[in-house]
């Protein structure tokens, strides 16, 4: 009796917590309002089942309850049950997979208009690349990623030249118009997923993953990554904002494009230990969260590091030296800076030898006071 009742209480406790609990999907904010429809028809097959299970459970126990002198029936075969089991099963499971392919259908095959753009994706950020005005993406690829080419651009392929590049989190997108995805990963496996559209995909290295989907309400949307990759998964995060068509104009326009992002790269006089600390830095992946050019990404910016006063998460400052560059690759934690979460992994003389760590140190101060020399 009381197993009964416990079983009661479950399936009853359940559906009003269901209903009244405030957990429920965001507004949608895309096209994709059939795979709420997909979602919500499994939610309902499964509720179903689930209290029928439940109650039927519940009516057994308490039916077929132990008492003195009762004896079981033996009956190992029944046709006509297992007939009708299989049946509403088949048809359960049809009805919760069938309307995901349909849905999965549309999901991959964009309208013919629907506008490219490209999301790269790498530990532990987001960047985005527009066609430009001849509205085709130049091709890439991941052995010319540098440090001045983050994006991998084919510096021989003239249609990348206009590609608009956007290396921050942040992007833009004019509302009402499809926009197909198309999803790079620069070093393991991302997910790129924005709730409000209810669209996911993931980025792969070394293929091209993609999707269609069209923004119906301007707001700022966060896009998570929603794949497991690395230490530093959680912050992984960027933001796409959905604006009028005016708005995003102006935008993009003050975004650089791949030509002039390499016009603006002017050779700095570093010497050579200088220059083996930075191809140590790219060969170590460093760039992925420290930037030169003062622009925030994972971790600190590298840009006028040299000397500079320092707060720290604890409260304390530091000027940064070649003592405190070392510590922050031996044992990235020791000395946070404040705002930074102790995401970077500790580089050991494995990895980064002591000769290798002085040439990084090298490079960070000679590109400081070059800097620093440069300006009027
Ligand atoms: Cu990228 Cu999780």
């Amino acid at each position: 009796m009381a197993v009964a009742i416990f079983l009661l209480i479950l399936v009853v406790g359940s559906v009003i917590f269901t209903f009244v609990s405030p957990w429920w999907f965001t507004d949608i904010a895309s096209n994709w309002g059939g795979i709420d429809t997909t979602v919500l028809i499994t939610f309902w097959v499964c509720g179903v089942v689930f209290v029928a299970v439940g109650l039927f459970m519940a009516y057994s126990t308490w039916k077929f309850r132990h008492r003195e002198g009762a004896r079981a029936d033996y009956e190992p075969e029944n046709p006509r049950l297992e007939l009708g089991l299989t049946i509403v099963t088949a048809i359960g499971v049809v009805a919760m997979l069938a309307p995901g392919l349909l849905v999965w259908d549309d999901y991959v095959n964009p309208p013919a208009d629907a506008q490219e753009i490209e999301v790269l994706s790498q530990q532990w950020r987001w960047s985005f690349r527009f066609p430009g005005e001849d509205g085709v993406l130049g091709t890439v690829h991941v052995k010319n990623i540098r440090s001045d080419n983050p994006f991998g651009m084919n510096p021989n392929d003239p249609a990348g030249e206009d590609d608009v590049l956007v290396a921050g989190n942040r992007v833009q997108l004019p509302v009402n118009r499809p926009y197909k995805v198309l999803l790079r990963s620069n070093d393991v496996l991302h997910d790129f997923f924005v709730p409000e559209f209810r669209a996911k995909m993931d980025a792969v290295p070394g293929m091209i993953t993609y999707f269609w989907f069209e923004p119906t309400k301007e707001g700022d949307y966060e896009i998570l990554c929603a794949e497991l990759c690395g230490k530093g998964h959680y912050t992984m995060r960027g933001f796409v904002d959905i604006v009028g068509q005016e708005d995003f104009d102006a935008w993009l326009a003050a975004q650089p494009t791949w030509a002039q992002m390499k016009a603006g790269v002017t050779p700095k006089a570093y010497s050579a230990l200088a220059r083996r600390g930075r191809e140590v830095a790219e060969a170590n992946g460093c760039f992925a969260c420290h930037s030169l050019d003062g622009s925030q990404v994972v971790g600190p910016t590298w840009q006028g590091l040299w000397g500079a006063e320092t707060a720290l998460a604890d409260g304390s400052s530091i000027t940064v030296d070649e003592s405190y560059v070392l510590e922050s690759v031996r044992a990235p934690a020791a000395k946070l800076v404040e705002g930074f979460a102790p995401v970077m992994i500790a580089y050991d003389a494995e990895i980064i030898s002591d000769d290798d760590l002085a040439a990084l140190a090298a490079f960070l101060r000679e590109d400081t006071e070059l800097a620093e020399a440069s300006t009027p």
